[in-house]
This record gives structure tokens, C-alpha cells and sequence, in this order.
């Protein structure tokens, strides 16, 4: 259906109603083509911000100060305000990184974690339910282990296992399934280790050990 099949229609005389619904059928389809357009900007934005490693500016840096920022910077997309915690002792817990992209890491999980939550919100159809992202930072022998753990939807463990590859989502045309990807080569061009322990309906969690420097 394009303009010329409009005009002829109009020619032919054929009825209003018709034309309106054929007019409201060209209004979704532009939908469609905004939406999907969209997604190609957030995928063409993640592949820019990935492929930025910045390896000038890798400097020693306080992980829970970068994760604070994190969260204030998250928690302008949640609708409950008071989602998170943070557990650690006082003092410094550094690390040797670009700052920017420890900033990424840490919000694309509290992200994924917010979503979650209001997943879960949703399936519970109204009934109370309290979010909650904890965040725990801690110092085991050369390492500072940093666990993520929100009480959303979390996910089945088949699916949990490929929630680090690239393009992997269950979103639909929401995700472009490139943040976890993200974090998992941030978190490795530090020499760190990443996994994720989950359970369907349940909780989601994920471990990130980073050298101290
Ligand atoms: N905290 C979480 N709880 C439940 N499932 C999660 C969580 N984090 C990630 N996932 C699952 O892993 C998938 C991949 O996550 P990832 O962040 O890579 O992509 P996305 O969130 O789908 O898209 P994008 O990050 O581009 O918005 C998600 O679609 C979701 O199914
Ligand atoms: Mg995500």
C-alpha cells in the first residue's frame, strides 16, 4: 500500500471507512519501522561505545566510588527509588581501570536488574512485591569481589548460560543483548573473572573479581 494506491482508491471512490483502515495499517507499519529503527541506533551505540577501549586512560580508580555513580546513575530509570544497597567495609577498594568503562559495566547489570524487577512487578500483576539490587563489595586475598544480586525474574539456568554472547536477549525489540557481552570483555581486558548464579522467578547474580592494585 503506497500513496498511489490511496489515489486511486480516492478516484475510485471507495469507502471512507476502508481507506481509514488502511490508513491506520500504514500508521502501524511506521511504528514498526520507527521501533526497528531505533533498535539499530541502541545496537550501533553499544558497538561505538565497545569498540572506544580507551587503553589511555587506565588508572587507578576506587570501584565502589565508580559503582556509587552507577547507581545514581541508574536509578533515574526505576520507578521505586529505593532499590538498591550497597554493603561494603569503609575505605578504598582499588582497582586499575578506565573509569568510563567500569561506569558501563556496572550500569548495564543495574540495568538489567531494574527490568527485571519490573518484570517481575508485572507478572505479580500488583500485588506487593519489594525490589531489592544489593551490591557487595569485598577483599579476598589479591582480589575485590564485587556481587550483584537483585530479586527480579532471574531466568532458567539454559538460558542463563548464554547470557554473556553477543545478541543474546529475551526482550525482543527492547534489547539488543549486547550489555552483558559488553561487560564480560570490559571485565576480561582487566584480567577479572565474571559469572552469573541465577534461579527462574528467583534472584539473578553476578560475580565480578577484579586484581587489586
Ligand atoms: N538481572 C537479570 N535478571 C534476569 N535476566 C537477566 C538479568 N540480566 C540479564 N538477563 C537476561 O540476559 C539477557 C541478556 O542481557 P543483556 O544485558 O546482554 O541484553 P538485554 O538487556 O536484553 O539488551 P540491552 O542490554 O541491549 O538493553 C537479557 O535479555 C535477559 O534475558
Ligand atoms: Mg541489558
Amino acid at each position: 500500500m503506497n500513496i498511489e494506491d490511496i489515489r486511486e482508491m480516492i478516484a475510485k471512490g471507495v469507502d471512507k471507512n476502508m481507506l481509514l483502515k488502511k490508513m491506520d495499517d500504514i500508521d502501524e507499519s511506521l511504528k514498526d519501522i520507527m521501533k526497528g529503527s531505533e533498535r539499530i541506533d541502541s545496537i550501533v551505540q553499544n558497538l561505538k561505545l565497545f569498540s572506544r577501549f580507551d587503553y589511555s586512560n587506565v588508572r587507578k580508580n576506587d570501584i565502589k566510588r565508580i559503582i556509587s555513580e552507577a547507581i545514581r546513575v541508574s536509578q533515574y530509570r526505576a520507578k521505586d527509588k529505593d532499590l538498591f544497597e550497597l554493603i561494603s567495609r569503609s575505605g578504598e577498594f582499588n582497582v586499575k581501570v578506565n573509569h568510563d568503562e567500569m561506569l558501563q559495566v556496572f550500569v548495564n547489570i543495574f540495568l538489567n536488574s531494574i527490568q527485571s524487577i519490573e518484570k517481575k512487578k508485572e507478572m505479580l500483576e500488583g500485588s506487593f512485591f519489594q525490589g531489592r539490587i544489593q551490591v557487595e563489595i569485598e577483599i579476598f586475598d589479591k582480589e575485590i569481589c564485587i556481587k550483584v544480586e537483585d530479586n527480579g525474574a532471574g531466568m532458567d539456568k539454559i538460558m542463563a548460560s548464554k547470557v554473556f554472547d553477543p545478541f543474546f536477549t529475551t526482550k525482543g525489540n527492547d534489547g539488543t543483548g549486547l550489555g552483558m557481552n559488553i561487560v564480560y570483555n570490559i571485565i576480561a581486558k582487566y584480567s577479572g573473572r565474571i559469572k552469573v548464579e541465577t534461579e527462574l522467578d528467583s534472584f539473578f547474580r553476578t560475580i565480578i573479581n577484579l586484581p587489586i592494585a
